[in-house]
């Protein structure tokens, strides 16, 4: 996993819990470095395993929603790097349908060794697009918190739910965004 999804997560909780809790969890994870990480670097997805347990353990949040607000700072943090890729004008659907070649292009160029995940649209009408989401990591409810915040970023509230899925390629996840305001 790359360092800069590290300094992210480090950023979120000193946001929300103040930087004594980075600290905090930072010793609870026993990290080889002490928490040194550079942003291009390559860290074993183990160590973001132990931080996000440690915060879980500390705040008494559930994983889930650790993991979903993460996500939503994640959005939030990311966007300037594409401001015209999530132009206000946008639909959700379409710039979801198109989180794949944007991860692929805009974002290799930045982490050409990033184990980026896949978001695969399986059906979309006016109300509703379904994406299968693999990853070789179990960050589902990442994506979730993702997708919530690119929502809000484009004004266009959704209800989200996922459920497990299988194909000839083995599990993944199937995450279904219903628009709650549909378009037109
Ligand atoms: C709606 C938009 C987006 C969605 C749904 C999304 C989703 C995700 C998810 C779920 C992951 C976690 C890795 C995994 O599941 O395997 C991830 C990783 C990542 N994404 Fe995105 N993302 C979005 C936009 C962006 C943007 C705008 C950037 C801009 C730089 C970005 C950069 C990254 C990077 C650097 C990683 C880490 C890869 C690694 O650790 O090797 N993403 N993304």
């Amino acid at each position: 996993m790359k360092g800069r999804v590290f300094t992210e997560f480090f950023a979120h909780v000193e946001a929300c819990h103040g930087a004594d809790m980075v600290d905090d969890i930072i010793e609870a994870a026993r990290l080889p470095h002490h928490g040194a990480y550079t942003s291009t670097g390559s860290y074993p997805f183990q160590e973001m395993v132990s931080l996000v347990t440690a915060l879980t353990e500390a705040t008494g949040q559930p994983l889930p929603v650790v993991l979903e607000a993460f996500g939503t700072h994640c959005f939030e943090s990311w966007v300037g790097y594409a401001p015209q890729y999530f132009a206000t004008s946008r639909s959700l659907f379409d710039v979801l349908e198109g989180i794949d070649q944007f991860h692929e292009t805009e974002v290799r160029k930045l982490y050409p060794d990033a184990e980026l995940p896949s978001f695969v649209p399986e059906r979309r009408d006016g109300r509703t697009l379904v994406l299968g989401y693999r990853s070789c990591k179990p960050l589902a409810p990442l994506a979730l918190g993702v997708i919530r915040g690119a929502a809000a970023h484009l004004s266009q509230p959704v209800a989200l739910r996922c459920e497990p899925a299988e194909d000839a390629r083995g599990p993944y996840t199937r995450i279904h965004v219903e628009l709650l305001r549909p378009a037109g």
